[in-house]
């Protein structure tokens, strides 16, 4: 049977209505994978998967991928708890500024599986942004200008050690800088996404900290620009967490950001990210 999905904007992500992630055959996860691909975000409600569930049905997408900086679950090395107390009112939010999961790494994760253990009554929204609906909204002069260019993408100023209190206040989640998050990758501004062929914008301000071969003010304008640009209401899906709620993200197309507005409540998610590739032209 055909799965369905559900458009949430004119734009891109999707709902998928009648699936049970943990009981999957090969034929669903081969549509499923397709639709994570064609909508870039899904959201499958009601699931309510345990540790072992989600690295389990992560592992069926792929191999999980390397998790720097931030302690894991004991049980699960490849599953964080993103998890604020509602006594931590304004504690650093983690994934509070615009990104792609460790776009900094050699090969970013080509998936993100969130699921909600425990939700605040209200805020705490996950914002996401299209960068193919993004890149495709470029007059063509500036898209040929943008393939040439190369972005340096690193860590430094999220993990490096001069961050390291900006962590400190979390009693549910450890963050542990260190210098290894000074280091940097080169990535194509403009890769072909690998399964889709598509062009897509690779680009977050969190991570992106320079473009190769310009001079710093060329360099600051631009990222200025591609920033607002992308983070545009147009390009956007705002997804209101409920308790049991799966969201997947290709990350190869997409970048998110989640909101800080729930203090006084406490809000629980676990993730996992799949393995990627080498962004590549
Ligand atoms: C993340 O950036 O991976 C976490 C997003 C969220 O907590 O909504």
């Amino acid at each position: 049977m055909p799965i369905e999905a559900q458009p949430l904007t004119g734009v891109f992500a999707a709902e998928v209505h009648g699936l049970d992630l943990v009981n999957l055959d090969g034929d669903d996860l081969a549509q499923l994978r397709a639709l994570m691909c064609e909508h870039e975000v899904l959201v499958v409600r009601g699931q309510t998967l345990d540790p072992s569930q989600q690295s389990a049905f992560s592992s069926r997408l792929g191999p999980c991928g390397e998790v720097p900086f931030i302690a894991t679950m004991d049980e699960f090395p490849e599953v964080i708890r993103v998890v604020k107390e509602a006594e931590e009112g304004a504690a650093f939010n983690f994934g509070g500024a615009w990104h792609s999961d460790f776009s900094f790494q050699a090969e970013p994760p080509s998936f993100t599986i969130l699921s909600a253990v425990d939700v605040p009554a209200w805020g705490g929204d996950t914002c996401f942004a299209s960068m193919t609906a993004a890149w495709n909204a470029l007059h063509e002069p500036m898209r040929e200008r943008l393939r040439q260019l190369n972005a340096v993408h690193s860590a430094r100023d999220a993990y490096s050690p001069k961050m390291q209190a900006l962590h400190t206040g979390m009693s549910g989640m450890q963050i542990v800088c260190d210098e290894s998050a000074n280091e940097y990758e080169i990535h194509p501004l403009v890769p072909v996404h690998p399964e889709t062929r598509k062009e897509v914008l690779y680009f977050n301000r969190a991570y992106v900290r320079d473009i190769e071969n310009m001079t710093n003010d060329e360099a600051e304008s631009l990222m200025a620009f591609l920033h607002l640009h992308t983070t545009d209401v147009k390009f956007m899906y705002r997804h209101r967490w409920q308790a049991g709620d799966v969201v997947i993200w290709d990350n190869r197309s997409t970048q998110h950001v989640a909101l800080n507005d729930y203090a006084g409540f406490r809000r629980e998610l676990r993730r996992t990210t799949i393995a990627g590739e080498s962004p590549k032209r």
